[in-house]
Order: C-alpha cells, then sequence, then structure tokens
C-alpha cells in the first residue's frame, strides 16, 4: 500500500510538473532571466556541513537551471556567481568559489557544446586568479559560435564597478571627440557596461529569503519583474524555475505607460 501511495505521488507529481511546464511552455518566455543565486551557505549549514558544501551542490543547480532554460529557449540566463564584495568572506571559501569554473568546465562543457549553449563572463576579469580566468576563456573560445542560450556568469561582478567603468569610458570617449555630451543617452551608456548587446533582464529571481539586489544590474534591473523565494539555491529545482517564469506571465508590464 506504501509502494503503491509513494509511487502514485511520484507520478502525480511528475505529472504536475508536466502541466506547469506546458502552461509555460504556452505563455510568453523571458528573453533574458537573471538569477541571484544566494543561500549556499545556510544550506550547509542547517545540515552541519562547511559552506563550501553548499557552493558544490549549487553546482547542480546550476546544471539543471540551464538545462531548464535552454529548453524554453531562453536567450540569456545571467547567474550571479561571485560579487564584488565577495572577496570579503574568509580565504578558504574565495578559494574553492574561484575553482569552481574549472570543474564545471571539466564537468558541462561537453553538454553544453551539444546544446549549442554560448558562455560568456560579466565582471572584472582583471582580479580572477589566472586559473580561473584561463576556464572562463576555454568555454568562450569553445562556446564563441554558438547561437543557442546565451550562459552568462555575473563573476567578480557589481553594479557600482560596472557603472563607474562605463562613466569613465565615456568620459575618454568625450576627451577624445568621439563622442559628443549632449548626445550621451542610454544607448550610450548600454554600450559601455559588460552587458553590452544583450537585452535588460525581463525577470530577476532571488533564492533563500533575502529581498534585495546586492548590487547586481542596478542599471539594467530599471524595468525587471522581480521574484523572491525563500528555497535555498541548492534546493531550487526545475519546478520553482518554472513556477518563477509563470508568475512573471501573469504579470502587466507598464514601463510607465497605462
Ligand atoms: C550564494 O550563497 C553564493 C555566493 C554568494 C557565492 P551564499 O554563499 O551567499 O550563501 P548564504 O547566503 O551565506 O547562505
Ligand atoms: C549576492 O549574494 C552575490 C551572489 C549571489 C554572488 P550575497 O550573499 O553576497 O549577498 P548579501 O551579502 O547577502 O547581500
Ligand atoms: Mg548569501
Amino acid at each position: 500500500m506504501i509502494r503503491f501511495l509513494k509511487s502514485w505521488f511520484a507520478g502525480s507529481e511528475a505529472l504536475d510538473e508536466e502541466s506547469l511546464l506546458s502552461r509555460v511552455r504556452s505563455g510568453p518566455i523571458p528573453r533574458h532571466v537573471a538569477i541571484i543565486m544566494d543561500g549556499n551557505g545556510r544550506w550547509a549549514k542547517k545540515r552541519g556541513l562547511p559552506r563550501v558544501a553548499g557552493h558544490r551542490e549549487g553546482m547542480k543547480t546550476v546544471r539543471e537551471i540551464a538545462r531548464a532554460a535552454d529548453e524554453l529557449g531562453i536567450e540569456v540566463l545571467t547567474l550571479y556567481s561571485f560579487s564584488t564584495e565577495n572577496w570579503k568572506r574568509p580565504r578558504e571559501e574565495v578559494d574553492y568559489l574561484m575553482k569552481l569554473p574549472e570543474e564545471f568546465l571539466r564537468t558541462e562543457l561537453d553538454e553544453l557544446v551539444r546544446r549549442n549553449v554560448q558562455v560568456r563572463m560579466i565582471g572584472d576579469e582583471t582580479q580572477l586568479p589566472a586559473h580561473t580566468l584561463s576556464a572562463i576563456r576555454r568555454f568562450q573560445e569553445a562556446t564563441r559560435d554558438n547561437s543557442g542560450l546565451i550562459l552568462n556568469f555575473a563573476l567578480n561582478y557589481g553594479s557600482r564597478d560596472e557603472i563607474l567603468r562605463a562613466v569613465r569610458q565615456i568620459v575618454e570617449e568625450v576627451q577624445s571627440g568621439k563622442v559628443d555630451k549632449d548626445a550621451i543617452d542610454e544607448a550610450v551608456m548600454n554600450r559601455c557596461l559588460y552587458t553590452a548587446g544583450l537585452p535588460d533582464p525581463d525577470l530577476v529571481i532571488r533564492t533563500s529569503g533575502e529581498i534585495r539586489v546586492s548590487n547586481f544590474m542596478l542599471w539594467q534591473m530599471a524595468y525587471s519583474e522581480l521574484w523572491f523565494t525563500d528555497i535555498s539555491w541548492p534546493d531550487f529545482r526545475r519546478n520553482h524555475f518554472f513556477q518563477a517564469i509563470e508568475d512573471y506571465q501573469h504579470r502587466s508590464r507598464r514601463f510607465g505607460a497605462v
């Protein structure tokens, strides 16, 4: 009897996922979804594990959600992986996080190439350890010509840093006569940001219960829809992702109009 109930529940969960997925597929798919992947440390602590165990587990979620985004035909999935403020963490944790791109390369590159995914990075590359940067470069080279999902890692990314860099670049362009001061508009700014050429995020998701943006895409998020969940990133499943998108599909985006 118990076995029957268990398989019945498992079956009905699969059915739920199927119907959620088909509902989501029939609605407008966001072009760009950005995720503040939070809660790895707390996930680990709750289990009596070191914080890095949460980061390791979180990598599995990255794989699952990247697959789901690809299946839905989302154009860009940006994952906030390391902020310009995360250097304040203990050395061992930072070292561990800086090794994850290599690990991800080793385990995921083949599938990403097969799926026609293009891997990109936004953030300040100059401060990354050489081994981290070389993994990123290998991803970029191996996937440069792919035309499917853009899997965009925000690594050593800070929105204020990004805006300051853009301001410096614009000042240089004005000084050299390339741009007229009065011609500085949103398009000029967009061109000078790390996200140049990408659409603004339609939907920003943050896991693990914090209701803040932590220096993420402050300019680009001007009209994004926001979705927060208490679920920690390692526990975040494709169903939660579809749920976020279904909610997004019911929002009325007005962009200041009526
Ligand atoms: C998100 O999880 C991953 C990174 C910021 C690198 P956290 O490590 O912030 O986990 P919590 O918020 O401390 O639980
Ligand atoms: C934001 O999470 C950065 C990333 C997800 C990479 P944090 O855990 O660093 O943010 P705060 O410190 O809680 O605001
Ligand atoms: Mg956190």
